[in-house]
């Protein structure tokens, strides 16, 4: 009876060993699933990419919002960083009418380029980020 007592306990001792090592790992996935998704940031810092408000680069508003119809010239919208685009307009309108034909939108070119939650300033970054260059 003593020797069976006695392997019980081993067994059972065992059984909390797999069982707290089990829950130790658990914990780990737990705080990894649990960890927050955003992260503090602090003024000056290098904006990071995000959905939620907050500043924005123009490069992230651009690809969001500009480069479906501005990659490649959809519907005749001026290319990206291609001077012979972007060098008459801006000659022949100035860049603050560019800038406000962007929030106005013009012929084929759709109010703020269709980005519903940008400021005119979001525009302006994402203008500059397309003639950057020029
Ligand atoms: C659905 C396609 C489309 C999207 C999306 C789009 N554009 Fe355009 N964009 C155009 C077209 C087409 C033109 C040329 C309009 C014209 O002059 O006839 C244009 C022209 C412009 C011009 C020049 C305006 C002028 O007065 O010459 C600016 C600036 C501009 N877009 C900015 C943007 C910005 C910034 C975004 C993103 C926030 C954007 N566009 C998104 C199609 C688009």
């Amino acid at each position: 009876m003593k020797a069976i007592n006695a392997m019980l306990a081993v067994v059972v001792a065992s059984c909390c060993f797999i069982a707290v090592s089990i829950a130790q790992e658990s914990t780990s996935d737990l705080e990894d699933r649990i960890k927050p998704v955003g992260k503090v940031k602090i003024a000056g810092a290098a904006p990071e990419a995000s959905a939620s408000a907050g500043p924005r680069s123009g490069e992230d508003i651009y690809k969001a919002a500009c480069t479906a119809c501005h990659a490649v010239g959809v519907l005749g919208a001026p290319k990206t960083q291609v001077a012979a685009d972007w060098q008459p307009r801006l000659d022949e309108k100035g860049y603050d009418l560019v800038w406000k034909n962007a929030i106005d939108g013009i012929n084929a070119m759709p109010a703020m380029g269709t980005c519903g939650d940008c400021s005119n300033d979001d525009i302006k970054a994402a203008i500059d980020y397309m003639i950057e260059g020029i």
